[in-house]
């Protein structure tokens, strides 16, 4: 087969980059390893930044994040027995986020690809990357135990933090930054009324908890748990007593609870690979970086990812400008490595660091009471949180 751009992997990223090429008629097929099912199958976040929001609108497949999704303008931070808000329509002049499962704009985005009758191979077994440095990379993959090639002009990696094109850079070009968190994050989803209009972070001395949700009959929390805890030993009645005992007593007497729809626990790190190029393969999304989830980056760093990459490859094949495809790693690591800072600072500030002692946790107290003291501090965080400017 051949194609214009190969792209590895079938979650938001390379659905969203192949739709909006398609839009632009260049042609392009998604490689995916798994089935359909088991992506949508997946239990992600879904706080979506304006870039994200106006993107899925442009690639077609915004109309039912528009129709059931949640315009949220602020957040609730809890902290010594109650909450704080963090009101971003005040601070920044009406700014916002859109609150919308990433399941359902995943879905959108293969109804979006279905409808232009998009290219996306399920079941595609030992993708792998070759001739990267020539005009005419290509994928070799095999499915149904036959084995096929695609030659493209572009490899796109788009398979996440455990896909194989990150490593088909040369170590002695990647470089890698890593920080993993001594602590995980044990979710629960239940089809319960979410117990507060806007997500609720808490910062409790027993653990951080997070109330979330993905509509109004559809909640989703988590609280913070060993590296090392077991699932297994988190029966949902022990979650739910869990989960109130970190929040303020006015909030947990109104959490409604119910059986558990899914249950995971997820480890938390920060990484970042650099470059994002090496000849004609580019990384975007996971494949590239990874942010705790505590600031909601991470669907919105990948938006970005491709923005920048989108509009490189559109520029290539439309008018062979080929500045958008080298500013490319420079321009999305800049905009990363900030959404990383945030991310960090968060999740620094509202976990319990058992081994940073008393004094680790005056200085988060501190940070805290300082923040809501302050309406630039305030505007800093809900300047980050809503997103910076791509
Ligand atoms: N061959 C083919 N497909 C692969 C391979 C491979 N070797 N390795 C991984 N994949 C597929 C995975 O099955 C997955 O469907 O690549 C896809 C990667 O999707 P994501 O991990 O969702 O990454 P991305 O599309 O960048 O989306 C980023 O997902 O993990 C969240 O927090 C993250 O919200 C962010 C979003
Ligand atoms: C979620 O709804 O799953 C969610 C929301 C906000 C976060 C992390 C996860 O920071």
């Amino acid at each position: 087969m051949r194609t214009s751009v190969a792209i590895i992997g079938a979650g938001p990223s390379g659905l969203l980059l192949s739709q909006l090429l398609h839009l632009q008629g260049i042609g392009n097929v998604v490689l995916e390893r798994r089935s359909q099912d088991y992506v949508l199958g997946r239990i992600r976040a879904g706080v979506l930044e304006t870039g994200m929001a106006d993107l899925l609108r442009r690639a077609g497949a915004g109309k039912r994040m528009d129709a059931e999704g949640e315009i949220h303008e602020g957040i609730e931070i809890a902290f010594g027995g109650s909450c704080h808000r963090i009101h971003f329509a005040d601070l920044l002049d009406g700014k916002t986020v859109m609150v919308y499962g990433q399941t359902e704009l995943t879905r959108d985005l293969y109804e979006a690809r279905a409808a232009m009758d998009g290219i996306v191979i399920h079941g595609a077994e030992d993708v792998a990357p070759h001739d990267i440095k020539t005009d005419t990379p290509y994928l070799t993959y095999t499915k149904d135990g036959r084995n096929h090639r695609v030659v493209c002009d572009f490899i796109i990696a788009c398979d996440g933090f455990h896909g194989v094109g990150r490593s088909a850079i040369p170590p002695d070009i990647l470089k890698t930054f890593e920080r993993v968190y001594p602590f995980g994050w044990l979710g629960l989803l239940s089809d319960t009324p979410p117990v507060a209009d806007e997500l609720i972070y808490s910062y409790h001395e027993r653990g951080f908890a997070l109330c979330s949700l993905r509509s109004r009959t559809r909640s989703r929390y988590y609280i913070q748990v060993g590296q090392d805890e077991s699932l297994e030993a988190w029966s949902d009645d022990r979650f739910w007593d869990e989960l109130k005992r970190r929040l303020p007593q006015d909030i947990a007497s109104g959490l409604v609870t119910g059986p558990s729809i899914e249950k995971s626990i997820a480890p938390l790190r920060s990484f970042v690979a650099e470059p994002m190029r090496h000849g004609r393969l580019f990384l975007a999304g996971d494949a590239g970086h990874i942010v705790p989830p505590t600031g909601a980056k991470g669907l919105n760093l990948a938006a970005s990812d491709i923005q920048y990459l989108s509009e490189g490859l559109i520029a290539h094949y439309k008018s062979g400008d080929e500045s958008g495809l080298n500013q490319y790693s420079d321009r999305a690591l800049a905009r990363i490595w900030k959404a990383e800072r945030f991310s960090w600072w968060m999740t620094m500030l509202l976990h319990q660091f058992p081994q940073n002692g008393a004094f680790g946790q005056r200085i988060q107290n501190a940070e805290l009471e300082y923040l809501f003291s302050s309406r630039a501090a305030l505007t800093s965080v809900a300047e980050n949180y809503v997103g910076l400017p791509y």
